[in-house]
């Protein structure tokens, strides 16, 4: 089985991080995104995925430019303009007649792919829907099933007062090719607000399949942020690569950490290659810092991301914020909780924001 992921999005909710870099680019613990998906493909023994992309291609393919990555052969399919989710997966029809899982190329969960596999085998349907529960529905497409486990409605990003129960769709599927055949071919079309709704019009099954475990996706800032935490936290399996752990600390090579650093509550600290902490410096609960970061003598950071190559003055102090590449925050500067410094910001001393 292949499988296809729809990685063509803007990426418009985590500006000004995708300005300049695709969503499934951007760093997490100093990975490209997309990697953490790949791992998983391969761990259930997919080896060849096909990228939809639609913006900023050239970036994708520089940045998995053997065309292999975790040992996933990878293959680009380019849109001239943008198809939407269901054109991006139709475009891709005749690559393959087989079975196709499809992902969303923004999300980090556990899902066990045999496993969804074989519900859908059993189920027979030509579609079928992976589920995780979440707080707020509006966010996502909702998805309302029945006892046997077939959908009865998909309505994307419901308003408060339609919503009915709390699964939604995971951004994961499975496709047989006469579900794929509906979708119109060479337009813009949406698999959300066009294929599923279509499909049980047409009073065609589907499944919903609900997956326990771990389940983000990363398309704002703030759920950017979160990634990163639930990682250094430990409420995913998943850890960070190429790191080694010393006490509360993930080290890359060459990353040094000052005298008296200190670490406070729960949660783990990343250093990416050569990064570096002040002496002084208290660090609380989780914090990402990106090759090359250097932060100040007698800098508090907690529960903060960090992007490659950017400098923290003396003294300045950070708070469940994300600082973008190459930032120049002058000492004793401060940000607050919920801010995003784009790539190459820069802050002068004692600054508030
Ligand atoms: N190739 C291609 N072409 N990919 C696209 C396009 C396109 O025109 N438009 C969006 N995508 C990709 C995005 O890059 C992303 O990986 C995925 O499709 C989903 O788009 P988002 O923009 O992230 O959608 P969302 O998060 O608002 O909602 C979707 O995901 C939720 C789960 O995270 C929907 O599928 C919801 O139903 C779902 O609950
Ligand atoms: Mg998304």
């Amino acid at each position: 089985m292949k499988a296809l992921l729809l990685i063509g999005g803007k990426g418009t909710r985590l500006r000004p991080f995708t300005c300049r870099t695709p969503k499934p680019l951007l760093p997490v613990l100093n990975r490209p995104f997309v990697e953490y998906q790949l791992d998983i493909l391969k761990r259930h023994g997919i080896r060849e995925a096909i990228l939809c992309t639609a913006y900023r291609t050239g970036d994708f393919r520089r940045a998995l430019s053997n065309g292999h990555s975790s040992g996933v052969a990878l293959r680009f399919l380019q849109e001239r303009v943008p198809l939407g989710t269901g054109g991006a997966v139709r475009n891709a029809q005749g690559l393959d007649d087989d079975t196709l899982l499809v992902l969303n190329g923004d999300v980090l969960n556990t899902l066990d792919v045999g496993a969804f596999l074989r519900a859908h085998r059993r189920a027979r349907t030509e579609a079928s829907i992976a589920l995780t529960r979440v707080k707020d529905p509006t966010l996502y497409g909702l998805v309302e099933t029945g006892a046997d486990g077939l959908v009865k409605r998909f309505l994307e990003k419901p308003s408060w007062d339609e919503i009915t129960c709390n699964t939604i769709n995971a951004g994961a599927y499975l496709f047989e090719p006469s579900a794929v055949a509906l979708i119109p071919p060479g337009v813009p079309y949406s698999l959300e607000r066009g294929l599923f709704p279509s499909l049980l019009h047409r009073g065609r099954r589907v499944l919903g399949y609900v997956t326990p475990g771990y389940w983000m996706d990363i398309g704002t800032v703030e759920k950017y942020l979160q990634v990163h935490l639930d990682i250094l936290g430990g409420a995913t399996p998943f850890r960070p690569a190429g790191l080694k752990r010393r006490g509360a600390f993930w080290l890359g090579a060459g990353a040094r950490l000052g005298r008296e650093t200190a670490h406070e509550g729960a949660g783990t600290v990343a250093l990416g290659a050569r990064a570096s902490v002040g002496d002084f410096a208290r660090l609380a609960g989780s914090v990402s810092l990106g090759a090359d970061v250097v932060v100040g003598r007698g800098a508090s950071l907690e529960d903060c991301v960090v992007l490659d190559g950017a400098r923290i003055g003396d003294g300045a102090r950070l708070e469940r914020c994300v600082v973008g590449r190459r930032c120049r925050i002058g000492h004793h500067a401060s940000i607050g909780a919920g801010r995003a410094l784009g790539d190459g910001s820069s802050l002068t001393p004692f600054s508030q924001l």
